[in-house]
């Protein structure tokens, strides 16, 4: 424009996060048992994995079940576990479109199978770099860190390393997201919560936001764009001026 300068937008977030909430009240609301909804929320992860391609996002990482939710009734964590081990297979369409796949958590908590399963995935996709889509499963922010702090402890008390050799960056690369990943640009939460639930709390120290009141099931291919757009307007200061 001739007289007015133009507002400068940010390029595309590189690395976008999504809390995956809501698929329990969908279900409420049509009478169903919450597992219905968790299915249906499973099909809008591939939907929006696919078009976040298409955005520009080169790192995805979505929230599927938090260290906290194994305090749901055991019938819904058993609909999780099976969902998950459907999914599983269906990341073989991402990996043929060269989607690399990753998982971030402790995978104590899962049964053999399914940690052979994640193990598997990730070996075959793993020179891929098209898209990197990380799944957080049985993952915490505070179990993260924690885990951090102890795998650095035990190279102090095993004589590889001094307290003061540790660094924000070595601490970084000891958590689940590695010294690879990026620290996340925009997080994105449907269904009207305002909070991160543990969710990459290290990695978000400087992101952005979204929010919208969308149950996951219906969250769109526009939504996300909103809140890409959205972020593209957002000024990043990271404490300079
Ligand atoms: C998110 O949906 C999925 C998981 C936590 C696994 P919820 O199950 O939390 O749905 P609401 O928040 O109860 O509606
Ligand atoms: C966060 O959602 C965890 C996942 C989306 C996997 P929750 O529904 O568990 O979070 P709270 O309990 O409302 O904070
Ligand atoms: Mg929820």
């Amino acid at each position: 424009m001739a007289d007015k300068k133009s507002v400068e937008l940010l390029p595309p977030p590189v690395h976008v996060g999504i809390i995956m909430d809501g698929n329990g009240r969908w279900a409420k609301k049509r009478g169903l048992p919450r597992k219905f909804g968790h299915r249906e929320g499973a099909k809008t992860f591939k939907t929006i994995t696919r078009h976040a391609e298409t955005l520009g996002i080169k790192y995805l990482t979505y929230y599927a079940f938090s260290t906290e939710n194994w305090r749901r009734p055991q019938d819904e964590v058993d609909a999780l576990m099976d969902l998950f081990d459907k999914y599983l297979d269906e990341f073989d369409s991402f990996i043929k479109d060269e989607v690399r796949i990753r998982f971030i958590g402790d995978r104590s908590g899962f049964s053999q199978h399914l940690r052979d399963k994640m193990k598997q995935k990730e070996d075959i996709s793993a020179h891929f770099t098209k898209l990197n889509l990380i799944i957080a499963a049985n993952y915490g922010g505070r179990d993260e860190i924690t885990h951090a702090a102890r795998s650095l402890a035990e190279d102090v008390k095993a004589g590889k390393l001094e307290p003061s050799d540790i660094s924000e960056e070595l601490l970084q690369s000891r958590l689940y997201t590695g010294p690879d990943i990026p620290s996340v640009d925009l997080i994105i939460r449907p269904s009207g919560e305002l909070r991160l639930s543990n969710f990459l709390i290290w990695q978000s120290a400087y992101a952005e936001y979204y929010f919208n009141n969308i149950l996951w099931p219906d969250f769109s291919k526009k939504d996300l764009e909103d809140a890409v757009a959205a972020y593209r307007t957002r000024n990043r200061r990271f404490g300079g001026v």
